[in-house]
């Protein structure tokens, strides 16, 4: 049985008062709640680690820098992220790729990266709107898994996540086929590529303008194992039903 997960992206929103979320959050927790991280903004992450010990979540960074130390002035390195008591960071998401000119190489790095530090990498890909529009959403995808994903990938240390970038923030979401088209596609190249052992393991998540009403539909298909999660995470009373709606798929 693959693992679960529900990932909430606060991107750059919250503050310490953000933090009672959790709280909220642990309170609307099932019973039966798959993996539950919260990617709070970088400054929130020692206090988050804290809040969120012995509450079933899991605290995760947004971003990390590729190399471990050094003149890198306002970047973050994995092990400074793991040093706070989080367990998981992003890399690759697409406002990353967009807004700060990081490509497949960059998250590759930054991915082995986070694995140096004991971090679960979650890595983004997804197709932007021209790509859909013109037929080539199977070709990105296969580009961006070829050169996003280091080669020694295993399923305690991956997560990937499928997040259309037309879909992200904007309230419209793929077809029910059109996610299961790209997630089958995706678990038959991480099979050919990594083997079935580790290839049918490796946690895959939908993202882009999940919401509690779409949440159940979305998780039907069977190569979605659980959605990365913006807008809809920032409030535990929208992600709790998200998370329950996963822990019932
Ligand atoms: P959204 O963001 O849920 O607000 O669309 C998803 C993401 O960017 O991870």
């Amino acid at each position: 049985m693959r693992r679960k997960l529900a990932a909430g992206n606060w991107k750059m929103n919250g503050t310490a008062a953000s933090l009672a979320e959790l709280e909220t959050l642990k309170s609307l927790l099932p019973a039966n709640a798959p993996d539950v991280v919260i990617c709070p903004p970088a400054p929130l992450l020692f206090r988050a680690s804290e809040a969120a010990r012995d509450t079933g979540i899991q605290i995760g960074a947004q971003d990390c820098h590729m190399q471990d130390s050094g003149a890198f002035t306002g970047d973050i390195s994995a092990a400074m992220i793991a040093d706070t008591g989080a367990t998981h960071v992003i890399v690759g998401h697409s406002e990353r790729r967009a807004a700060h000119d990081e490509h497949d190489r960059d998250v590759r790095k930054k991915a082995t990266a986070a694995w140096a530090a004991g971090l679960t990498a979650i890595i983004c890909i997804g197709e932007a709107l021209e790509d859909r529009e013109a037929d080539n959403t199977l070709d990105i995808i296969a580009g961006q898994l070829a050169g996003s994903l280091p080669d020694h990938v295993s399923a305690a240390n991956t997560v990937i996540a499928y997040e259309p970038i037309w879909a992200i923030g904007t309230g419209k979401i793929p077809t029910l086929e059109q996610i299961v088209e790209v997630h089958d596609f995706v678990r038959s190249k991480i099979v050919t590529r990594f083997g079935a052992d580790t290839g049918d393991m490796i946690p895959l998540l939908y993202g882009g303008s999940v919401k509690p009403d779409n949440a159940a539909t979305i998780f039907e298909a069977a190569n979605v194992d659980g959605a990365l999660v913006g807008g809809a995470s920032l409030k535990a009373a929208d992600f709790a039903p998200i998370i329950t709606a996963l822990a019932n798929s």
